[in-house]
């Protein structure tokens, strides 16, 4: 069996849901607390074993390269002022045995098309595919890793999907399941942002596939979909007539960090529960409140 190693990270999108914030500056690069979206995500690849993160760039991204490169002027700053917890902080975004490669999408033509720009960089190795504003809370394992423990007993296709009201299902790519191997939940169709009253249930994929490398060969032949966009979502229901798909509905919490609702519940929770500012915090709101 292979291991998975490699984690495509599509970030070319042009993040319009918070502009102006990210009229300059991508959205993965907004923070909750200290740390942008993209570390999250990052960190959550490198948990489950993953050691090079390819990312999906476009314009305007320089500041994600930058921030998983080395900061020469800042360390040396740090260095030279003592701050040693600073410089551990600034050296450590991602530990030395992880390796980033950086694929440029010259233009945004959909999910699909973001991960069928990775085909080179993976080859024939099962990938993740992380969607950086989707922040996703795990008490212990994170999901990549729940998910990659299910590639181990099933040697297929995962997808992490969790239930959503029946009016949000225009939002998702949409599931059907049925009873599979072991005990799982093996995908039978998928749709993606269908109408509620279209939609085959609301068990919806939120931002983590982990994938055969199958899919590249379906994902070049899917012609643009809804919202003229080459989906990611039909290229997995082409796969579906040759492997076996499994949906994980994963143990955690899931933050929609694309919408500004979303975002400002990351920020309020992650706050709350963070090392240094979480006691503070809470008694700020505490007191708000009153
Ligand atoms: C994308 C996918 C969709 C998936 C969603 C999860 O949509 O196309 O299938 O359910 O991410 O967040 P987007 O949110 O980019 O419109």
């Amino acid at each position: 069996m292979k291991e998975i190693r490699k984690a495509v990270f599509p970030v070319a999108g042009l993040g319009t849901r918070f502009l102006p914030a990210t009229k300059a500056s991508p959205k993965e690069m907004l923070p909750v607390v200290d740390k942008p979206l993209i570390q999250y995500a990052a960190e959550e690849a490198e948990q489950a074993g993953v050691d090079q993160l390819i990312f999906i760039t476009g314009r305007h991204k320089r500041s994600i390269e930058d921030h998983f490169d080395k900061a020469f002027e800042l360390e040396a700053s740090l260095e030279g002022a003592g701050k040693t917890e600073l410089l551990r902080i600034v050296q450590n975004v991602m530990p030395n045995t992880v390796g980033c490669v950086y694929v440029r999408q010259a233009e945004a033509r959909g999910l699909g098309h973001a991960v069928l720009c990775a085909k080179g960089v993976v080859g024939e190795e099962p990938f993740f595919v992380i969607l950086a504003d989707d922040l996703i809370r795990c008490e212990d394992k994170g999901v990549c890793a729940q998910m990659a423990a299910v590639y181990a007993r099933h040697e297929c296709s995962v997808l992490s999907v969790q239930e959503v009201p029946h009016e949000d299902t225009r939002q998702y790519g949409i599931v059907k399941v049925e009873p599979g191997p072991g005990g799982s939940m093996r995908v039978v169709s998928i749709v993606e942002k269908p109408a509620p009253e279209d939609a085959p249930s609301n068990l919806a994929v939120v931002g983590r596939y982990l994938l055969t490398p199958r899919i590249f060969d379906m994902l070049e032949q899917t012609d643009q979909g809804a919202g003229g966009e080459i989906q990611l979502t039909d290229g997995i229901a082409a796969l579906l007539e040759y492997e076996t798909v499994i949906a994980h509905s994963f143990e955690g919490k899931r933050y929609d960090c694309g919408s500004k609702l979303g975002y400002l519940e990351a920020t309020v929770e992650y706050g709350l529960t963070h090392p240094e500012l979480g006691e503070q915090f809470a008694a700020y709101l505490r007191a708000f409140q009153h």
